[in-house]
């Protein structure tokens, strides 16, 4: 069956390693469409979005050799950018292939990528921005075709930040005619990464870490082997988990550097909490309420994907506590599947109140999407009785074996 059961109660005590960073890894794989050659993206995540982008890249005529290591992408075999549908629909990074395929080959046809449950997913910003670089863009009713003979650099002031449009805009400037400034950019680690595996590539860019970037395009990139930076997102949800169950649990590789606005969280509602150069330390359940509201923000605010996380800590302690969304415009789909579990949850638009309340009580909820599936398997953690998490894979889009993580660190967990 598509589903996790867990055996809800127990105290955690264990540890885990934490896996190559999904966000990171799906723009290093498009950037290594820039790169006539083969790269070699050590720590990359053996999960589903991984499968399909690695999918598009072969039907781009890449040859992709997965390795206990990592994976190796040789594009010498690249033709016209004309993605597979059945893989495009699937999830948001194709977006991402755009910006590189237009530098490489000048042409991409694709359809519209999906929206999912938490947003409308727009690419609006995406197709403005890269027709202000010379990118000529017919739309259709189920796609768009873009044609580029050279990319021009461009000073773009975005309307607000976006990790995809910067990430877009780096792949397209950084081959491209002249200088590209990209303010606001999004400063997320996962941009830093790209960033260091396109300079160490011999790219041209300045203001990693800030929210201007400015790429000098350059002629052309050399192959490179990369390692993909650990997964904070994944280390906060192993995170969420003791402050719901309790315990001591150590997070191998765990980003600590990365985390601090959910590290200053967690160790607000009583997590206590060590960070090592190994990794991160956490002990004991959540058994403060935060006595202010959890405000989600563009990096290095509080990420988004681990709203629903947090939700679930709230829900579980029983303390309580309010959530505003900031980024996306449906991230609370959780609040129904929670609420059967006996939370007391109100939501008036981008606010989320969760009420103090009684011990929640497993019994089957459904996944919508990633991140929020994964809360669900964290809130049965500690919920009483046996509980079923179904549709599994949304959850094995981004964590490479959730049951066996939480089982290391002594959950009670298999899938059903
Ligand atoms: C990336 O999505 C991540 N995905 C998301 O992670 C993450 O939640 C998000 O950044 C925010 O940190 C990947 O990296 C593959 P945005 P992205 O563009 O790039 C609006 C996960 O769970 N917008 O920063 O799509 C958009 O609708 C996923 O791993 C437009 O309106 O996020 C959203 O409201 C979920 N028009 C806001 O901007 C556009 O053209 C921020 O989105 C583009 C975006």
């Amino acid at each position: 069956m598509d589903a996790i059961r867990i055996y809800g109660g127990k105290v955690l005590s264990g540890q885990t390693k934490i896996q190559g960073s999904k966000n990171a890894s799906l723009p290093i794989l498009a950037a290594t469409l820039l790169i006539d050659g083969c790269c070699e993206i050590e720590n990359c995540p053996d999960i589903s979005d991984v499968y399909h982008m690695l999918r598009l890249l072969e039907s781009l005529g890449c040859r992709v050799t997965r390795r206990e290591s990592g994976v190796l992408v040789d594009t010498r075999g690249v033709k016209e950018g004309d993605m597979p549908s059945d893989s495009v629909g699937v999830m948001r990074s194709s977006i991402m292939l755009l910006g590189a395929l237009l530098a490489r080959t000048g042409l991409v046809a694709m359809e519209y990528p999906g929206g999912c449950v938490i947003g409308k997913r727009p690419i609006d910003q995406h197709l403005r921005a890269l027709r202000r670089m010379g990118v000529e863009i017919t739309e259709g009713q189920e796609g768009f075709c873009a044609r580029a003979t050279r990319l021009r650099g461009a000073v773009h002031e975005l309307p607000f930040v976006s990790v995809g449009v910067t990430e877009n805009l780096i792949l397209a400037a950084v081959l491209a005619e002249g200088e590209t400034v990209i303010h606001p950019a999004a400063r997320e680690p996962e941009i830093q990464a790209l960033c260091e595996f396109l300079i160490r590539a011999g790219g041209k860019i300045s203001g990693v870490g800030t929210d201007c970037l400015v790429v000098k395009g350059v002629k052309k990139l050399y192959p490179v082997r990369f390692y993909v930076p650990a997964d904070r997102i994944v280390a906060g949800t192993y995170l969420s988990a003791c402050l719901c169950a309790g315990g001591r649990v150590f997070l191998a590789d765990a980003p600590c550097g990365q985390m601090q606005s959910v590290i200053d969280c967690a160790k607000r509602m009583g997590g206590r909490l060590r960070e090592m150069p190994e990794g991160l330390l956490v002990e004991g359940k959540a058994c403060r309420s935060l006595e202010s509201r959890l405000v989600t923000a563009v990096y290095p605010g509080f990420p988004t994907d681990l709203q629903s996380l947090f939700m679930v800590v709230m829900a579980v302690s029983g303390l309580g506590g309010e959530i505003e969304e900031t980024v996306f415009e449906n991230r609370f789909r959780i609040v129904p599947e929670l609420i059967k579990l006996g939370a007391d949850i109100r939501v008036r638009g981008n606010r989320a109140r969760i009420c103090m309340g009684s011990r929640l009580c497993n019994t089957i909820v459904e996944a919508k999407e990633l991140r929020g599936g994964a809360a669900l398997v964290v809130a049965a953690l500690s919920a009483e009785g046996t509980g079923i998490v179904t549709n599994r894979h949304y959850i094995d889009r981004g964590y490479e074996d959730i049951t066996r993580s939480l089982r290391e660190l002594g959950a009670d967990i298999e899938l059903a």
